[in-house]
């Protein structure tokens, strides 16, 4: 059973691959995922990149291409998040390891991609930052600095430093309500997310297919498929809002 949160309750949730599957999007660790046919050290590491950057170009290419079918829209677990950031404004922080940009489509705004984005490239040479919607190349030639080899996937590797972590530990801090969305809990920092909500004295809830790597960590952990469980459970919290 939920607490009842107080009007002013602030509410932190942390997605990954599995709140996307039903969307189309292959999940990481599923039997059928992609770690299960791509090695993470010949694609998902900055040594992979200066290894053999045409390998890592065609695996983002790939996925820039599928995430790009029109078949592939936000699911009904996206759209509750939204709903619940519009119906509890400034209260609800989304924070994803997922690099597309489903929840972004859906109309989430407070919204940080704390593993980068696959539609965002940057120059290692210069760090300029650009959209990116087609195939990237090594002979592509970065239009700011003018120099060959240097663009790559705005996506955050393995060894490398996930993206706004000093704002996503500020909210862990002061949250009231930690969701936990489709995800392994098998990569950290975010695996260490709940702990840090728990111990700020947040009331946590594990919303996934299947008990994950720190389910027994969580308050409640509910299981089943994000598409049918978000929608649910946002309702049984607007319902306690509608009261509060
Ligand atoms: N609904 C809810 N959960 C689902 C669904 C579904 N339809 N399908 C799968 N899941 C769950 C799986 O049970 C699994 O626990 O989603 C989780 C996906 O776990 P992973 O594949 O490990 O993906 P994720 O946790 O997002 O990976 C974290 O690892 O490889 C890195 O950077 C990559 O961001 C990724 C990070």
């Amino acid at each position: 059973m939920l607490p009842r949160l107080s009007g002013n309750a602030t509410i932190v949730i942390l997605t990954g691959a599995g709140i996307s599957r039903e969307s189309g999007l292959e999940t990481f660790r599923d039997p059928d995922g992609i770690w299960a046919r791509v090695r993470i050290e010949d694609v998902a590491t900055p040594e992979a990149f200066r290894r053999n950057p045409k390998l890592v170009h065609e695996f983002y290419n790939a996925r820039r291409r599928g995430l790009l079918d029109p078949a592939v829209q936000p699911n009904p677990a996206h759209h509750a998040l939204v709903a619940l950031e519009r119906r509890w404004p400034g209260r609800v922080l989304v924070v994803t390891q997922n690099i597309d940009d489903l929840h972004d489509r859906a109309g989430q705004t407070n919204l940080i991609h704390m593993h980068g984005e696959l539609l965002k490239i940057f120059c290692a040479h210069c760090r300029t930052e650009q959209e990116c919607r087609g195939d990237l190349s090594v002979e592509d030639i970065c239009p700011h600095c003018q120099r060959k080899g240097g663009l790559r996937p705005d996506v955050v590797w393995f060894g490398e430093m996930p993206y706004r972590m000093e704002e996503i530990g500020e909210a862990l801090r002061d949250a009231d309500l930690f969701l936990s969305i489709g995800t392994s809990g098998n990569v950290y920092p975010a695996a260490g997310f709940v702990a840090e909500a728990s111990a700020a004295g947040a009331h946590t809830v594990e919303l996934n297919l299947e008990p994950s790597s720190g389910a027994t960590l969580f308050d409640q952990a509910i299981h089943g498929p994000a598409s049918a469980l978000v929608p649910a459970f946002v309702a049984e919290l607007l319902g306690d809002r509608a009261t509060a």
